[in-house]
């Protein structure tokens, strides 16, 4: 299975030959005299406003206007909201180039962050994910060249740096994409491995599988137990990055959560919106797809992605509510909800990892609680962290990639209902119970062994959105690998005491 993404060809510099249309900015309230006089005559001014996201197209002069609106209030999130419409526009517009001048925005904006927004965003929009359609297997997409052009040589070095970043990360990010949006039939537990093998490959890095006979034989009994009553059978993989010249020993550990289907097992789920359940592998698609990223760029903070893959289905061999079984870590946990099952896979992972591979910071992106999309729609993904350090790095990644987070407590009352009268603990705080994300959050932090420094990231509501918004594209958005590629990068900074 290939690693897919758009066809794009984006460089910093003007364009030679072709054809293309130049792309220029317009603020609202920048909307000088001379611009409207010329536009005038084609067009009623009153039409082209400068509002944020309108366009207007120069035909006899090969001019592509962007209205980008108020200037006290643009921000890269709305840039990237509007090129994203652009790459989806590009590849209808076939082989048109486009020459884009940034110059209003380095006042704004540092250049490299400008040009890897505005990339991504374009190389995001001009790969829809629907390969299963009859349209996208006719489509022959063939873009012209897209150039992004600064006002200055300095500006230009500091802007190819983001083009460069923004070549791998969002050919990872599509890549990620596209798993995602493949439905359970297609993407297995068994493709899976063969995704993270092939991202392994292509970085030459290891990977380790664990199949059904290994989980048993480690007694890695909470993912045996959530796939009980699926046909297919349960994976652990991780995959693990060294850098050539580290900048330190200490590992990031990035954990998902890789249910490739969620029916919610005997506790099922109603059927409404049970198809989204496809997407309960967001977090791991992430995991493995940013430490390819990050290979790839030769970041140098040794990083692992370890990932439980799992499906979750009644059957008469499916975990009933009320079983019991023993985690990795030897805690006995009653199962009350056997849709509360993301929690039983990630306790046994982190657990593993902790054990093992000793990380200094762990992460995990999980598509955990509905609860999450209560508390802050599909706008931020909810972070829970028992380290300030942490959550600083986090806070800064997120301001930087557009993958927005939120933090939420981590405070223990919120644990208090998970006791058990039989078990050491159950896997729910009770039926009706208020704060179903911080409740799950305590129950991981059981699994976190000694002193990691650990933040659980639940992306319930950032996974997949029904419309677009910033920098997150609608249908499966890829959540998670711009933002851990942007964690690395500050935990590079600060091991070689740059900031
Ligand atoms: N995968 C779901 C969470 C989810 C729900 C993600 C909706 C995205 C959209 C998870 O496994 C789940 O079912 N969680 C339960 C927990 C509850 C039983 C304590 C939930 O959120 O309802
Ligand atoms: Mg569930
Ligand atoms: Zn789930």
């Amino acid at each position: 299975m290939k690693l897919h993404t758009s066809k794009l060809n984006i460089s910093i510099g003007k364009i030679k030959a072709g054809f293309f249309y130049k792309v220029y900015h317009v603020f609202k309230d920048k909307f000088s005299e001379d611009l409207k006089k010329k536009l005038s005559g084609a067009i009623d001014s009153a039409i082209f406003t400068g509002d944020l996201g309108q366009q207007y197209i120069d035909h006899h002069n090969k001019i592509l206007y962007i209205g980008i609106g108020d200037e006290k209030k643009i921000s890269l999130r709305k840039i990237a909201g509007i090129y994203i419409k652009l790459g989806e526009q590009l590849i209808k517009w076939k082989d048109l180039g486009l020459e884009i001048y940034v110059g209003e925005l380095t006042t704004k904006f540092k250049p490299e962050l400008i040009s890897y927004q505005l990339a991504n965003s374009l190389e995001i929009g001009a790969f829809p994910v629907d390969s299963l359609s009859k349209s996208y297997r006719e489509k022959q997409i063939n873009p012209g060249k897209i150039g992004i052009v600064f006002e200055t040589s300095h500006e230009e070095k500091e802007g190819a740096k983001g083009i460069e970043k923004s070549k791998v990360v969002s050919r990872y990010l599509n890549a990620a994409r596209y798993v995602e949006h493949l439905p359970a039939n297609h993407f297995t537990p068994e493709e899976f491995v063969s995704r993270s093998k092939e991202i392994a490959k292509e970085n030459k890095l290891k990977i380790t599988v664990f199949d059904e006979p290994q989980l048993k034989r480690e007694k890695l009994n909470g993912i045996l137990s959530v796939c009980q009553g699926s046909d297919k059978k349960p994976k652990m993989i991780i995959i693990e990055y060294t850098p050539k010249n580290p900048i330190s020993k200490e590992k990031l550990a990035i954990i998902g959560k890789g249910l490739t289907f969620d029916s919610g097992g005997i506790s099922i789920k109603p059927s409404a919106d049970m198809h989204e359940m496809k997407y309960d592998m967001c977090g791991a698609a992430a995991a493995i797809h940013a430490i390819g990223a990050i290979a790839k760029l030769g970041l140098r903070v040794p990083v692992i992605a370890a990932i439980g893959v799992a499906e979750n289905m009644p059957s008469s061999n499916a975990i009933k509510p009320g079983d019991v079984y023993t985690a990795y870590n030897g805690i006995t946990v009653e199962v009350q909800n056997t849709d509360a099952e993301g929690r039983l896979v990630l306790g046994d992972v982190m657990a593993y990892v902790t054990k093992k591979y000793k990380p200094e910071y762990m992460v995990d992106l999980a598509t955990l609680t509905g609860a999450v999309i209560i508390a802050l729609g599909h706008e931020a993904a909810g972070v829970m962290s028992n380290s300030a350090e942490l959550t600083a790095y986090i806070k800064s990644a997120s301001e930087t990639s557009e993958d927005r987070v939120w933090e939420l407590p981590l405070w223990e009352e919120y644990g208090e209902d998970l006791k058990s009268d039989i078990a050491d603990i159950r896997n729910i705080a009770g039926v009706g119970r208020g704060a179903g994300t911080l409740s799950a959050a305590q129950y991981l932090q059981k699994f976190v062994e000694g002193d990691v420094k650990w933040a659980h990231i639940d992306i319930a509501g950032t996974a997949w959105r029904s419309k677009p918004s910033g920098a997150q594209c609608s249908g499966p958005t890829g959540y998670g690998v711009r933002l851990l590629v942007d964690l690395v990068e500050e935990l590079e900074h600060k091991k070689s005491g740059k900031n």
